[in-house]
């Protein structure tokens, strides 16, 4: 039997996934607080959600009376409290520090009604650490959403050994009524399914460029072309982050103690030198600023 509808929804972080996570939501028919603790990044995230339903209205995927239907159902606010107080599921999707987050799930457990789930959107925490700093171990999961949120069907639902298999439903429903595509891992393992797949292309990627083979800008384009993905994996390092990519291979080598883990030399000097990516304007490779607002 397929879980209610959501009604009430709260994703706590603005950022890059947290913002059109919330912009799912509000398509779904949720009504949708956002929570974040800038205001700036708030301001950020309303004009891109608005410049995104632009496009959709432009390109025929929504007429722009549900456009404008669907932003008027998020709400920005600075305030936990406000946020979640009446939300029937919260999506936390905040910077990934574990101390952070399981500062933001006991306040969250407070706060949020007691039937409520918890997710999180983390791709490098598993959530029974953050289930561990609620009440409610049981309504916790992780629900990790792919990047760019908006465009990527995928959602990930993962259950720690106390996850209930009513939240399990409900989480895969909230994917679904968002028009996602979900899959259930049963049991928690870091990097989940796609990460795991991902990092194994990545980390041959860098090995063949450090070895000399071929330029990153080639591997990227043999794989753009022979594999016909739609970015090569230096391409995607540097939209999710090269800071990611540090901290998840090193979170990979505190593990498992294989220095095979370890990020490789390359990611490293990259990470040193505060190059993470599109979002600092180089990493592997060099991006134009972003218009100024
Ligand atoms: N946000 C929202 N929509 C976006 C977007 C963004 N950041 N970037 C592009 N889009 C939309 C465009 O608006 C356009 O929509 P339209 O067809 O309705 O006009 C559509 O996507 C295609 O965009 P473009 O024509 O500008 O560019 P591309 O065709 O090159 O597509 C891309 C861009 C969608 C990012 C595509 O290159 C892609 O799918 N890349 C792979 C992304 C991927 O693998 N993501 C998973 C990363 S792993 C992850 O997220 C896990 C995490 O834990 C790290």
């Amino acid at each position: 039997m397929e879980p209610e509808a959501v009604r009430r929804l709260c994703v706590v972080g603005a950022g890059t996934m947290g913002h059109q996570i919330a912009m799912l939501g509000a398509l779904a028919g949720c009504a949708t607080a956002v929570v974040d603790v800038s205001a700036e990044a708030l301001e950020r995230a309303q004009s891109s959600n608005r410049a995104h339903m632009a496009r959709w209205v432009q390109r025929g995927r929504l007429t722009e009376a549900d456009a404008e239907r669907a932003l008027g159902r998020l709400r920005w606010t600075t305030s936990l409290e406000d946020g979640a107080r009446d939300a029937e599921f919260v999506i936390e999707a905040v910077i990934e520090r574990l101390d952070d987050k399981r500062a933001l799930f006991t306040r969250l457990d407070r706060i949020a009604p007691a039937p409520a789930i918890l997710a999180t959107n983390s791709s490098t925490i598993r959530s029974s650490l953050l289930a561990a700093a609620t009440a409610r171990p049981g309504q916790v999961c992780n629900m990790h959403f792919f990047n760019p949120p908006l465009v990527m069907e995928l959602v990930e639902v993962v259950m720690h050994p106390e996850t209930g298999e009513a939240t399990a439903a409900a989480a895969m429903g909230l994917a679904r009524q968002m028009g996602r595509t979900p899959v259930l891992l049963r049991r928690e393992i870091s990097g989940f399914v796609v990460n795991r797949i991902l990092a194994a292309i990545m980390d041959e990627a860098v090995r063949l460029y450090e070895a000399g083979i071929a330029s990153f800008e080639d591997i990227d384009v043999a794989v753009k072309k022979g594999l016909r993905h739609p970015m090569g994996p230096f391409e995607l390092m540097d939209m999710n982050g090269i800071d990611i990519a540090y901290h998840v291979r090193m979170q990979r080598f505190g593990e498992t103690g294989d220095p095979a883990q370890r990020p490789a030399r390359s990611i490293v000097e990259r990470y040193e030198r505060g190059d993470y990516g599109r979002k600092t304007g180089r990493g592997w490779y060099t991006y134009p600023p972003p218009p100024s607002s």
